[in-house]
């Protein structure tokens, strides 16, 4: 679990330019050419071997576990070195939309934005920027990427993450550890492993057969130790009955012995569970203290508990990586400065890349020019990041308000329409009166009000509580004697959002929902200065203000030629999602918004999938997920045209609740009496929906351009590297736009193992003038187009007649043709 930053505390392996570019052309994510000839990817060196044989058994076990650090960067993690034979310390950041520590950093787009460009090209940019800023912002290790497969549109992470499917994300994930580790620093493909949800992530044990995780969530994992990430880290959950920091299966049998992974594992935090256990099925590094992998592991070794060899074996895979990057040596090339030119320009680039057009009726988008009227409080309060471990100190974040003015000659209003922070409490209705607005308590004092509430009808109020203190020092307010913010169990009050949680000024916020009757309540608050001294202030948002703010917007829709209406979704690790549906009366505003203005374009800044049943009343709908500090500014580009929105879903978003993979079984998610199965096997996103012929809202792979292409004369035939399938675009409109077709695969009629219906295959991010065509190949990788038998634990090539589809998503199959793959030595 992190703790909030201010507390927390190469090689130049390289990824293989070969894996980067293998992945770009189809995800070649089978074994990388030293696997497969036998060889380790990395080996301990002789200057690894030598340093472990002075090293004292203190030392060692030194190595092997988190400390406190003693400088003042406030990453996540630190393992101090060994000084006296010159081992360095190792400083730890998360990761991973950039390098979180106190200080500023380039705010990238969440990971998903993206993945939704279909561009490991870029990821390696993205990565290239992260792996610098690392470096120079006194960093060693990344907590990043995450890669676990997106299985359930509530995980509160899949922001963080790439794809529902495991080709997409290997691609994305290879690229990118390139572009981290190309700058000196070291990857940490995290979470080892089936850590879909965040939904009890601490204890659930999901079960899911073999060929379920490797067909699905090992596949990035494994194109991540292809592409030589120097670690790993063990997720929280238990997988098949064992925590995942102390799985044998996960930690040896796949990761070590099937591939070849010679880096270290380290644990999620504070999800080590034991230390013999542990340490001998495979864990080398305990985060981010030695609770286990202290003084418990060395009394281990020392009372004949554990060999001495599996603590030589952890310190000897994190020498080794070490080593690998010029830490132990100091053939590092030196640290160098921060670019922050260069990292928010890719920022911009990536958040236009992947910016998602789903919905776009009567031209509504590009904006022409005319009055907008901006609808939404994130249409002035820049969205940039998520919250939890995945939050980034932006070096500036923009509104999409000014974004807007500053592209256009045209009037440009902002109406809230829905409030966050809520509004004073009128003075009258507070018996005594007292300052609601800004109430300060100096340090060391206390401050108590023993009043009455008056409410003049029955209505549904939010109380809004701002403060200055930590979570657990704010003031404590009883309504009726009822505590109306009681502190959250567990993480609660640390994963309590992002950017809701946080007002403007950067007091922290809570807020509470419930009907009052009209009269007199009760009002007792009890405020403590503690050693800083507390502002607070207590606000409410209710019924008859929230009226007055939809009112204004419909007022500001009318009178404007073109509405958009930011609405929001604030996911943070730590927490799932409860519905699909926007939070708080979103869908009411844009309901009344879009009734008022059809020239309405809804920008979601959210996590995932979102049910929209309010879509057929807007004009418009454009994905930008968390977009970055450049976000408006990206998003100010796709909405006036300066930029063709280049982003598909790289997740199927479901019509509602009642229809998507993991659906009406709670078993299935989230899970009962703490085991969850993985009973849709290897049927996860649009496996699902193909399987069952559901119709989600937007299928994967969806996005729309402002021109239009069509595909035609395709052609497939097998070689000895994969299908290689041939299709000609053309760019059928008036202007230069981005296209993503993708090929996908049917089953293969000799396997009688369990197949999807079809199965991306591979893709091609092109740019086409208005008339350009051209003619594509997109090669697909055995690896893909096998299946893994679990009776033999090993991938098995479909062969046979295998149909093939060139299609503009997985829901829009627009081409079809087919060709034999043949039993070849791959
Ligand atoms: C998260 C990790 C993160 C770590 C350190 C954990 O709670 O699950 O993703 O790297 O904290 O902040």
């Amino acid at each position: 679990m992190p703790e909030p930053v201010s507390r927390r505390s190469t090689l130049r392996l390289v990824a293989s330019a070969a894996a980067v570019a293998a992945a770009a052309t189809g995800g070649l994510t089978s074994l990388t050419p030293a696997v497969a000839a036998g060889r380790p990817v990395t080996g301990a060196g002789p200057r690894a071997e030598r340093l472990l044989a002075r090293l004292t058994l203190d030392e060692k076990i030194s190595l092997l576990h988190g400390a406190t650090d003693p400088g003042t960067l406030g990453q996540a993690g630190y393992v101090p070195g060994v000084p006296r034979l010159g081992i360095p310390p190792l400083r730890l950041a998360d990761g991973p939309a950039g390098v979180r520590v106190t200080r500023h950093a380039t705010a990238l787009p969440a990971p998903v934005l993206l993945a939704a460009a279909f561009d490991p090209e870029l990821a390696l940019r993205y990565g290239r920027v992260i792996g610098r800023e690392g470096r120079a912002l006194g960093q060693d290790v990344l907590l990043s990427p995450m890669v676990n497969v997106i299985r359930t549109p509530y995980a509160g992470r899949n922001f963080e993450t790439f794809s529902e499917d495991p080709l997409l994300a290997s691609d994305i994930v290879a690229a990118e550890i390139g572009g981290i580790q190309d700058e000196g620093l070291i990857a940490t493909v995290k979470h080892f492993a089936l850590n879909n949800q965040e939904k009890d992530r601490n204890s659930i044990d999901v079960r899911a057969g073999e060929q379920t995780m490797h067909e699905i969530e090992l596949r990035g994992f494994e194109a991540a130790v292809t592409a030589g990430t120097g670690a790993v880290m063990g997720a929280y959950n238990k997988v098949n009955g064992t925590f995942a920091c102390e799985n044998r299966t996960l930690l040896t049998d796949v990761l070590r012995d099937q591939w070849g992974f010679e880096g270290w594992v380290m644990t999620d935090w504070y999800a080590a569970h034991s230390t013999v256990a542990a340490i001998t099925a495979g864990l080398d590094m305990e985060m981010p203290d030695g609770t286990y992998f202290g003084t418990a592991l060395e009394s281990a070794v020392r009372n004949g508990g554990v060999a001495e060899a599996y603590v030589d074996r952890a310190v000897r895979r994190i020498l080794s990586v070490m080593d690998r990057f010029g830490l132990l040596d100091g053939s590092a090339p030196p640290r160098p400065g921060r670019d922050a030119a260069a990292g928010a320009a890719v920022a911009l680039e990536v958040a236009k890349a992947g910016a998602t057009l789903l919905r776009n009726e009567h031209g509504t988008l590009p904006l022409d020019g005319g009055s907008v009227a901006v609808v939404g409080p994130t249409g002035a309060l820049p969205f940039v990041s998520g919250g939890g471990s995945a939050h980034v100190v932006p070096d500036h974040a923009d509104s999409p308000l000014d974004a807007i003015r500053a592209r256009t000659r045209g009037t440009v209003t902002h109406a809230l329409g829905e409030d966050l922070f809520g509004k004073a409490i009128p003075g009258p209705a507070l018996t005594p009166a007292f300052e609601s607005e800004g109430r300060r308590v100096a340090a060391g004092q206390t401050w108590e009000y023993d009043g009455t509430l008056t409410v003049a009808e029955d209505d549904e109020w939010t109380f809004v509580l701002h403060f200055s203190s930590a979570p657990t020092a704010r003031p404590t307010v009883l309504l009726d004697g009822a505590e109306l913010f009681p502190l959250a169990a567990g993480y609660g009050e640390y994963f309590s959002g992002g950017l809701v949680a946080t007002a403007p000024d950067g007091l922290g916020v809570r807020r509470r929902t419930l009907r009052l009757a009209k009269g007199t309540h009760t009002l007792k608050i009890s405020a403590a200065g503690g050693d800083a001294g507390l502002l607070f202030r207590l606000r409410r948002i209710t019924g008859a203000t929230r009226a007055l703010d939809v009112a204004e917007a419909v007022r500001a829709a009318r009178t404007a030629r073109h509405v958009v209406l930011f609405a929001y979704e604030d996911a943070t690790e730590g927490l799932d999602r409860t519905s699909l549906a926007l939070p708080g009366h979103q869908e009411q505003l844009i309901r009344a918004v879009a009734a008022a203005n059809p020239r309405t374009t809804v920008v979601l800044n959210t996590s995932s999938a979102t049910s929209m049943p309010w879509l057929a009343d807007t004009g418009a709908v454009l994905q930008m997920y968390y977009p970055g500090q450049e976000g408006a500014a990206a998003t100010a580009a796709v909405l006036f045209g300066d930029s063709d929105p280049g982003g598909r879903l790289t997740q199927s978003f479901p019509v509602d609740d009642d229809h998507h993979p993991v659906a009406g079984d709670p078993r299935r998610y989230p899970g009962v009496d703490g085991t969850e199965e993985y009973s849709e096997g290897i049927h996860v996103g649009y496996r699902w929906y193909d399987a069952r012929g559901v119709r989600p809202l937007f299928p994967f792979g969806h996005g729309l351009s402002y021109t239009s292409f069509a595909y035609s004369d395709p052609r497939a035939r097998w070689t000895r590297d994969g299908l290689e399938v041939t299709f000609t675009v053309r760019n059928t409109g008036r202007r230069t736009g981005v296209d993503v077709p993708q090929v996908y695969v049917g089953r293969s009629p000799d396997l009688r193992l369990d197949q999807a219906v079809r199965v991306l295959g591979g893709y091609r991010r092109l740019v086409l003038s208005a008339g350009e065509r051209r003619r594509v190949t997109v090669r697909v990788a055995p690896r893909t187009l096998s299946s893994w038998d679990a009776g033999r634990h090993r991938w098995t090539l479909g062969t046979g007649r295998r149909t093939v589809w060139v299609g503009a998503s997985s829901g829009d199959l627009r081409l079809r043709t087919s060709a034999r793959v043949a039993a070849a030595r791959h």
